[in-house]
């Protein structure tokens, strides 16, 4: 059973799909702890109602990121956590931290990465005219939105699309390529190799999500 930590900032939406697919009988991962560096993140109620351990570690109140980082640090090895998920946090981790946890962190981007890495991802999509959209899970890298890209699903931009519109689409995908990635993970599937993964074993699961392979 892989021990997974999930850091929030806010709604986890992501955070509840990893809770649901944990519950699954044969899901070969569990979460030792969900971590916010807000204390009123929506993702810290989900966790509790699940009878998940919770840690807030508000950041404004450490002087340096860093020390930020070494506390959350702390947490997440004092829960025997490792593979890290970030589910909308929301901070820059210090490159000391990424290093520390280097191909045992992941991340999930609104977006088909390396396509629109940043902030204000459906907005700049929209504003792009790019007709597919998607979202990606991916080890981390100091680099914000950087890092061998694990798993992807498309999902297609309409005609009259509002950010929220797009987005909504968008995450019903995330909440399905999150949980499949973190198995792929968790059952030795995924290899880093140089700076791509290699999917392996057979079967329909192999980076692209299921939604998008056409039934014979
Ligand atoms: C998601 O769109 C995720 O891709 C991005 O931040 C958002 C978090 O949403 N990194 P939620 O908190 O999981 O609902």
């Amino acid at each position: 059973m892989l021990k997974i930590g999930v850091l929030i900032s806010g709604r986890g939406s992501n955070l509840q799909a990893l809770i649901d697919a944990c519950a699954g009988d044969e899901f070969p991962a569990k979460i030792a702890v969900v971590i916010s560096n807000k204390p009123d993140a929506y993702g810290l109620e989900r966790a509790k109602l699940a009878g998940i351990p919770t840690i807030t570690v508000p950041h404004g109140t450490f002087s340096s990121r860093e020390a930020f980082d070494q506390e959350v640090d702390r947490h997440l090895r004092e829960a025997g956590v490792k593979l890290v998920c970030l589910a909308g946090f929301m901070r820059l981790l210090s490159e000391q931290f990424v290093r520390g946890w280097k191909d045992r962190m992941i991340n999930i981007h609104p977006s088909l990465l390396p396509s629109f890495k940043g902030l204000n991802t459906h907005a700049r999509t929209l504003q792009a005219g790019v007709k597919i959209a998607g979202c990606t899970v991916h080890y981390v890298r100091p680099e914000m939105d950087e890092g061998p890209i694990i798993m992807q699903a498309a999902v297609p931009v309409l005609a009259g699309d509002s950010e929220e519109n797009l987005a909504d689409r968008i995450l019903v995908q995330e909440h399905l390529i999150y949980p499949a990635a973190v198995r792929l993970i968790a059952e030795g599937r995924v290899r880093v190799a140089g700076e791509t993964c290699i999917i392996t074993g057979s079967g329909k699961n192999s980076g692209i999500s299921e939604a998008l392979i056409s039934p014979r």
